[in-house]
């Protein structure tokens, strides 16, 4: 710990600097209002470290992506979406007893509130499966009020369960009701992933035989995406719980945040541009495009706030893209596009001297298309494996001390005081 100098208003000011286990250290600036009078301005927060968190770590100039200090690579390779789960929330991986309770009470919880069904009705068949997402992942506060003293550890614990079982429910019958199915209730003898899958592609009327090959690059995809630092919709949740609002009301909030294209909607976005692409010769003329400064058109599935190098969660999609596609012996040139357009815009200077990037989502709408998901189902998938980073978050945000409501400042430039003048004088 040292301290960093600040002169303003011809006055000196000392402040603390604190260090993490490993990362920047961070200047406490939580007096300089008190005492200067002034604000610090960082919109898009590039500059802010906003709270305390020992979940995951990022350094982005290196492409490392640690959880709870393991590496994402690892976890990827060698572990499971439940034993990932039971990482985050609780802190260390789970011996073997630990993670076979841990999952079967995740089971005990995939059902929904026979009523919560019948939400759906509601929605128009062509409604986005991520506006049906907000709404049902928000009333789920109407249905299950005895989990919602977050003061409580137990509530929480119970509402954590419940949101990490039910997501994957909602999710499949989000896509069920888009396409005019009837619902699959959740099948408890099979993993978590497992039955995922036989939710979204089963139906009551055949046995679904789970594929262990997609079984299993479906889970990884989930661990790729189950948490990752402060970004904009874990950032959003931990707001919205900072006032004291339920967890499933949080969720719902992270749910709508995410939804944006330069968010969790960037795969779905990706995908398309590929499409559109279609063919190799084409890639150059999107690769102009993207260099243009009055072309708004971006690469999506390009780029990151964090990292200033390869995402190393884009490294193990395109290895499982190949696994999904000998498996399922697609021949989708989409794939070809994505692998020439990496290629291309790597060895393109202005991708290097911008430090660009493919990041998670440039492969991952490739895969999930190959298995069978609509576009618009992509960011649901999303926010599924992103619901535990978020409940993680959340639960270390209310145990947390230090906890206040989140409330920037602003550098306001708008009209000053003036008097109002009725109707009749405008
Ligand atoms: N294609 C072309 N140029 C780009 C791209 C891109 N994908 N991304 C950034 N740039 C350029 C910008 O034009 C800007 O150029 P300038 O300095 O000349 O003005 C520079 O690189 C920095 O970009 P910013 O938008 O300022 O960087 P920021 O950190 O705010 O944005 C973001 C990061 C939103 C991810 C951005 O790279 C982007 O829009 N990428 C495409 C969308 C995408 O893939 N989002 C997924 C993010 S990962 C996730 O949410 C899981």
């Amino acid at each position: 710990m040292g301290n960093a100098k600040l002169s303003a208003g011809g006055k000196d000011f000392d402040y603390s600097v604190l260090s993490g286990s490993v990362g920047p250290d961070v200047i406490d600036i939580r007096k300089l209002y008190g005492q200067t009078g002034m604000f610090t301005f960082d919109p898009g927060f590039t500059s802010t470290a906003a709270c305390e968190s020992a979940l995951t770590y990022i350094d982005g100039d290196e492409g490392i992506l640690l959880h709870r200090g393991y590496p994402i690579g690892q976890l990827a390779e060698q572990s499971s979406f439940m034993e990932v789960c039971y990482l985050l929330l609780n802190g260390e991986l789970p011996s073997p007893g630990e993670l076979k309770s841990f999952s079967t009470t995740i089971s005990r919880h995939t059902m929904l509130h026979e009523q919560l069904m019948q939400f759906y009705r509601g929605f128009r068949r062509d409604a986005h499966p991520m506006s049906i997402m907000c709404g049902v992942v928000g009333a789920l506060s109407a249905f299950y009020h005895d989990s919602t003293d977050i003061s409580d550890p137990t509530h929480r614990k119970i509402s954590s369960h419940r949101l990490i079982a039910k997501m994957p429910t909602i999710a499949a019958a989000a896509y069920k009701y888009s396409i005019g199915q009837p619902f699959v209730y959740p099948d408890n003898s099979l993993s978590y992933t497992g039955n995922f899958l036989r939710m979204t592609f089963g139906v009551p009327a055949e046995p679904y035989i789970v594929n262990p090959v997609i079984e299993r690059a479906m889970d990884r995809i989930f661990i790729l995406h189950a948490d990752h630092e402060q970004n904009a919709s874990t950032s959003t949740v931990r707001l919205a719980g900072s006032s004291g609002a339920n967890p499933f009301a949080c969720i719902a909030a992270g749910i709508a945040c995410l939804w944006g294209p330069a968010h969790g909607g960037a795969n779905e976005a990706a995908l398309n541009m590929l499409r559109e692409i279609g063919t190799p010769d084409r890639i150059p003329h999107y690769i102009e495009r993207a260099k243009d400064k009055n072309d708004p058109f971006r690469l999506m599935g390009f780029g990151h706030r964090v990292y200033k190098n390869y995402d190393p969660r884009a490294t193990v999609m395109q290895q499982t893209v190949r696994e999904v596609f000998n498996e399922l012996k697609v021949t989708d040139p989409v794939f070809e596009v994505a692998i020439q357009l990496e290629e291309m815009a790597l060895n393109d200077p202005y991708f290097i001297e911008k430090k660009l990037f493919p990041n998670v989502d440039f492969y991952s709408g490739v895969i999930l298309s190959a298995i069978g998901f609509p576009t618009t189902m992509f960011t649901v998938l999303f926010a599924l494996a992103r619901t535990v980073g978020w409940v993680a978050q959340w639960n270390e945000m209310i145990s947390d001390p230090n906890q206040k409501i989140g409330r920037p400042r602003q550098l306001y430039t708008g009209p000053t005081e003036r008097d109002y003048l009725p109707l009749d004088k405008r």
